[in-house]
């Protein structure tokens, strides 16, 4: 597949497009930072800095591709913005060139977080056990405030959209080797999953990309 993959210099992003060139899909990079990118790396590259206050033209990124897929996000607080305001730019090069196909990363708390879109989401995820409900997602929404209302915002974008839009929500992720086998939860977070390997959630959102089940679809993924 021709695949274009946002924030491929991220955690996730990296093993994105690792795993893409691998499968052995044609793939275009959008990065802010190309110097970042592995050396020798088979793909094609777009910069640009999606944190821009003016409209960032993606057109040339995603034309022609079978589908987007992205790891953006705010590597800080204070940058925190750049995935509503990158998708966006996405959602509007994708519509403008007829792309349909897009995976995106969000995390597990946002689905109790509000949003213009969504003013009132659950007071819990109906995945999360009494530990998560009551102490770890309470105190990650407290730490990462702006990024969650930053990716909820983010959601809202797709939402709203009329393309084949799937939301991957993992919990705190770590820096390990895939195990290729985790569990899946659509609509809400995995029972008692509190951790994924960013190569793990990569695996999944390439498995998915045409699998017309997860369109439209949020999905939880954790071990
Ligand atoms: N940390 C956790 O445990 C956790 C848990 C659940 C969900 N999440 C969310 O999952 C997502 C992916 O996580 P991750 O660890 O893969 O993130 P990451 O390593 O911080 O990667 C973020 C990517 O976004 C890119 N980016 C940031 N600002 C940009 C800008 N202005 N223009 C262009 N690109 C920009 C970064 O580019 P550079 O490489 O140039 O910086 C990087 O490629 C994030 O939204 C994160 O909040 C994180």
């Amino acid at each position: 597949m021709k695949l274009t993959i946002v924030g491929a210099t991220g955690g996730i992003g990296s093993q994105l497009l690792v795993q893409a060139v691998a499968a052995g899909h044609e793939v275009t990079a959008v990065v802010r930072n190309p110097a970042r990118l592995p050396h020798d790396t088979p793909v094609r590259v777009v910069t640009a800095d999606l944190s821009a206050a003016g409209p960032v033209d993606l057109r040339a990124a995603v034309d022609g591709s079978d589908a987007v897929l992205s790891g953006l996000g705010a590597r800080s607080g204070a940058e925190a913005g750049v995935a509503s305001r990158g998708t966006r730019a996405l959602v509007r090069a994708m519509r403008a060139t007829g792309v349909r196909r897009v995976v995106v990363v969000s995390a597990a708390s946002v689905g109790t977080v509000p949003s213009p879109g969504r003013p009132n989401p659950p007071r819990h995820n109906p995945g999360d056990g009494f530990f998560m409900r009551h102490l770890a997602a309470p105190l990650a929404k407290a730490a990462f405030r702006r990024h969650y209302g930053d990716l909820a915002l983010m959601e809202d974008v797709l939402r709203d959209s009329e393309l084949d839009w799937t939301v991957s929500r993992p919990p705190r992720l770590l820096d390990r080797r895939w195990k290729r086998s985790y569990r899946t939860a659509y609509g809400q977070n995995v029972r008692a999953g509190m951790f994924i390997a960013r190569a793990d959630v990569a695996h999944h959102m390439l498995d998915v990309l045409d699998r017309p089940e997860t369109f439209r679809r949020v999905i939880g993924i954790a071990y």
